[in-house]
């Protein structure tokens, strides 16, 4: 971005340049932290989901030496720690949606859109359309076995060709998190709030102090 212009010979503005990196900042951090925060809350609140997350991962790491790090195959192994992560991006989204433009002039709901409108497409009330999520207020990790949700009923991560390019990562960074702290801890929350405030991420409104258990040697 500093050292490359466009066809004109123009340079990004430096607070062209701040924007972009603030934007990636967010995206990619801010995004993937609420969710290892969400993950905790709902363990927290569901003993018998924390009791299959926590037999999975221990079994990969039985598998392991001391001291050797998770690999590619583990991950693949932690099909219903995914699940649980997939569950907890549907209840409680990161980002909450964004915008497309019209491409044609359409009719929706009996609303006119002509082209060019720009529209705001909302993972947060997609997630809850019963017509696509039987009970959608349940946690119910099973909705993601088999060949999962209909395309675009389930968009955490968007959708197309602008769909999220950290996704892969993502994934990584959730399901390492959850190996290392629920093969070492059992936790229970502090403050039993339920209510999510959304800032621009989903946040429990007094924050989420928990109580560690370590698991017996
Ligand atoms: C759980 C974690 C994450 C979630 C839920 C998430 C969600 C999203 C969503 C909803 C979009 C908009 C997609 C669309 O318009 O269809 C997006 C775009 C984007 N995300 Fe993520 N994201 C996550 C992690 C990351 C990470 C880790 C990175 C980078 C390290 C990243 C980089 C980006 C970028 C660069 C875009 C813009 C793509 C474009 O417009 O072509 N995201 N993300």
């Amino acid at each position: 971005m500093l050292v490359t212009s466009d066809e004109n010979g123009n340079f990004m503005k430096e607070a062209e340049i701040a924007d972009k990196i603030l934007s990636l900042l967010i995206g990619g951090h801010d995004t993937a932290s609420s969710v290892c925060a969400s993950v905790v809350m709902f363990l927290a609140e569901l003993p018998h989901v924390y009791q299959r997350v926590y037999e999975e991962q221990m079994e990969i790491a039985k598998s392991k030496a001391p001291g050797e790090l998770l690999n590619w195959d583990d991950i693949k192994k932690m099909k219903y720690s995914w699940n649980v992560a997939c569950e907890v991006m549907r209840l409680a989204p990161p980002l909450q949606g964004t915008f497309r433009e019209a491409m044609t002039d359409f009719m929706y709901n009996g609303f006119s859109i002509p082209k060019g409108c720009k529209l705001y497409w909302s993972a947060n009330s997609t997630h809850k359309n019963s017509e696509f999520f039987f009970e959608p207020h349940k946690f119910d990790p099973s909705r993601f076995e088999g060949s999962g949700p209909v395309p675009y009923t389930y968009v955490p991560f968007g959708g197309g060709p602008r769909m999220c390019p950290g996704k892969e990562y993502a994934r990584l960074e959730i399901l390492v998190f959850m190996h290392n702290l629920v093969k070492r801890f059992k936790w229970e929350k502090v403050i039993p709030n339920k209510k999510i405030v959304f800032d621009p991420m989903p946040n429990p409104e007094k924050g989420l102090p928990i109580r560690l258990f370590p698991h017996k040697a």
